[in-house]
């Protein structure tokens, strides 16, 4: 059985509210499990990687994602993380293409910092803590910026980069899938 919930887009007040952190009470409770449950469905049943609570109108500190197998960056299984706190580290950013569940169709070149420390509680209260890099690090920044009403779009140091998808497939069509197939 699956639930999928109905993915808000660009233009809904809720992506660009501050999202209040999730309260203790409700880890690991019926509720909780139930939405993060519902995000996991959703963000595979649209073929993204991540997906954050707001996305779906609950302005709740908590998001799902995953990274796929892509050259040398190892698989990491679905997730979610509650009430994130993300420490960048170094200083020099990377760009790459992003895109976005809430912008559908489009793909933006966006600066995020290679590698981030991340600390926060999985859905049944047990603390987390981890540092990611690459594509990983990317997701998790992106699915972060969601919870504080930022979207990628926000990041773009040009719109100059901003196109959609299809076309962005045609320019690269001679090269390997690789994260620019991906949507958060
Ligand atoms: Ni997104």
């Amino acid at each position: 059985m699956t639930d999928t919930l109905e993915i808000v887009r660009l233009g809904h007040p809720v992506l660009r509210q501050v999202a209040e952190p999730v309260p203790e009470e409700l880890l690991d409770s019926g509720q909780l499990v139930q939405l993060a449950t519902s995000l996991i469905e959703t963000m595979f049943a649209d073929n993204g990687v991540g997906l954050a609570a707001p996305q779906v109108a609950e302005s709740l500190r908590l998001f799902a994602y995953w990274v796929p197998e892509i050259g040398p960056q190892a698989e990491v299984p679905p997730v979610v993380l509650v009430n994130p706190q993300l420490i960048p580290v170094g200083e020099d950013l990377v760009e790459d293409w992003e895109g976005c569940l809430s912008i559908p169709g489009l793909r933006g070149l966006v600066p995020r910092a290679p590698r981030v420390k991340v600390k926060a509680r999985l859905v049944n209260g047990e603390p987390i803590s981890f540092t990611a890099d690459g594509f990983h690090a990317r997701v998790v920044q992106h699915e972060y910026d969601h919870l504080d009403g930022i979207v990628y779009l926000d990041r773009m140091r040009s719109m100059g980069s901003l196109m959609f998808e299809s076309e962005l497939e045609r320019t690269t069509a001679d090269g390997d899938a690789d994260a620019s197939d991906a949507t958060d």
